[in-house]
């Protein structure tokens, strides 16, 4: 493990070094998607340069490097987030199809008519409208755990709303919009023993801190690579073994099968039960890759680094009039903000023409912009690459942004 070095770390990230509106890029839309390092690009690069092919097919040489490779990253995951097992592993495209296939798979086997599926006011669309869509095909129903004015989850709320038509709880570990760092596995004792099971959404959480799917407790974990350094169109979905067993196969295809003839079909084994079709040979390697970046990092270093900024930003807004939006007891991450008197969307292109990447609007979270009653917030999301001098630049910008909006 290499000491926790904020400065060696952005020289990783290639793309960090450019202007953008002839201005040196600020990049603080990594809850969106993270910036990949130069050994994740070589990753990619060197796999389709030398080793390109299909896995689990052909017998030559690049296939069977390929396949290697392929599950070498497999089991790189399953290392990093302590699955017991690296069949437990399955590979998607992202936490959005992790999500729909827990849904999809398992909602039909645990979901009966008049059941509920708990899921929190804070929840991402990805992690809402899977269990609308099966819930309407069950004749389930999908109730929200409200939060507090903090943008904390109401736990009292939690508990009194698990009663024994629960069958699911769908929670995130990080709010996108808010950062607020969820208590899953407190949240997992709760469902647990109501007789539920607790799905969690891992997406912004996995850049940030360590996750162990057995030390938390939980059912099913989804996340992505792209937001954990990784490419784009690669994720995972975790679950439990005896859970995966038990659900039928998502999608239909290729790999997925163990024989098949007009007369029926029989199935994979884990993981490829799950997996149909060619997958993301290169994201997985790719993804591998990132996590071993990561997992080269002091990750109790950085996870100070990243909390300083975030109460650097939180303090450094409150000098410049911003309104923070919430003010969850634990968050990570995320800075989310209204510029009063004017419109976010019109703060974010104010921001990029200066050079500073945000993301505006509803984060994909439109009940929880619903229950806090504003249409979106300006949200600046830190990573392992933002310092002290990207704050410096965002609130420069932001104080010329008010000069230009509210004078
Ligand atoms: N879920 C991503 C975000 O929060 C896209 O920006």
């Amino acid at each position: 493990m290499t000491q926790f070095d904020p400065e060696k770390i952005r020289r990783d990230f290639p793309i960090l070094h450019q202007r953008v509106h002839d201005q040196p890029l600020v990049y603080l839309d990594s809850a969106a998607t993270t910036q990949k390092p130069q050994m994740v690009i070589d990753a990619v690069d060197r796999y389709y340069c030398l080793d390109n092919s299909n896995v689990h097919r052909a017998a030559h040489a690049l296939a069977d490097r390929a396949t290697t490779a392929f599950e070498h990253a497999r089991r790189r995951v399953a290392t990093f987030i302590n699955s017991p097992k690296s069949e437990q592993v399955i590979w998607t495209r992202g936490t959005t199809e992790s999500i729909n296939l827990v849904a999809s798979a398992y909602g039909r086997i645990a979901l009966q008519a008049g059941d509920k599926i708990l899921v929190s006011t804070l929840e991402h669309h990805s992690n809402i409208v899977p269990w609308q869509m099966i819930a309407a095909e069950r004749g389930a129903h999908v109730v929200a755990i409200p939060i507090d004015t903090r943008g904390d989850l109401d736990l009292d709320a939690y508990q009194a709303l698990l009663d024994e038509r629960v069958k699911i709880v769908a929670v995130n570990h990080v709010s996108n919009a808010l950062g607020t760092v969820n208590p899953v596995k407190l949240m997992a004792q709760y469902a647990h023993s109501a007789g539920a099971k607790i799905v969690v959404d891992g997406a912004q959480a996995i850049a940030h801190f360590s996750v162990d799917v057995q030390d938390l407790g939980c059912d099913f974990y989804a996340f992505s690579g792209h937001k954990a350094f990784g490419p784009t169109g690669i994720g995972v979905l975790w679950g439990r073994e005896a859970l995966l067993e038990q659900m039928p196969p998502y999608q239909g295809g290729g790999e997925m099968i163990e024989t098949v003839s007009f007369a029926g079909t029989t199935f994979n084994h884990l993981p490829y039960k799950f997996e149909a079709g060619t997958p993301d040979i290169a994201g997985a390697i790719g993804m591998a890759a990132a996590l071993d970046y990561l997992e080269n990092i002091d990750r109790a270093a950085l996870q100070a680094h990243e909390n300083n900024l975030l109460k650097t930003a939180i303090l450094l807004g409150e000098e410049h009039g911003l309104q923070r939006v919430c003010a969850p007891q634990q968050a990570v991450g995320v800075y989310s903000f209204l510029m009063p008197g004017a419109h976010p969307a019109d703060v974010g292109t104010l921001l990029d023409q200066q050079g500073v990447a945000v993301r505006t609007g509803h984060h994909c979270a439109q009940p929880l912009m619903a229950h806090l009653g504003i249409p979106g917030t300006v949200r600046a999301s830190l990573s392992i690459y933002n310092n002290l001098d990207d704050l410096h630049r965002l609130f420069a910008a932001i104080a010329k942004v008010k000069t230009f909006l509210l004078q």
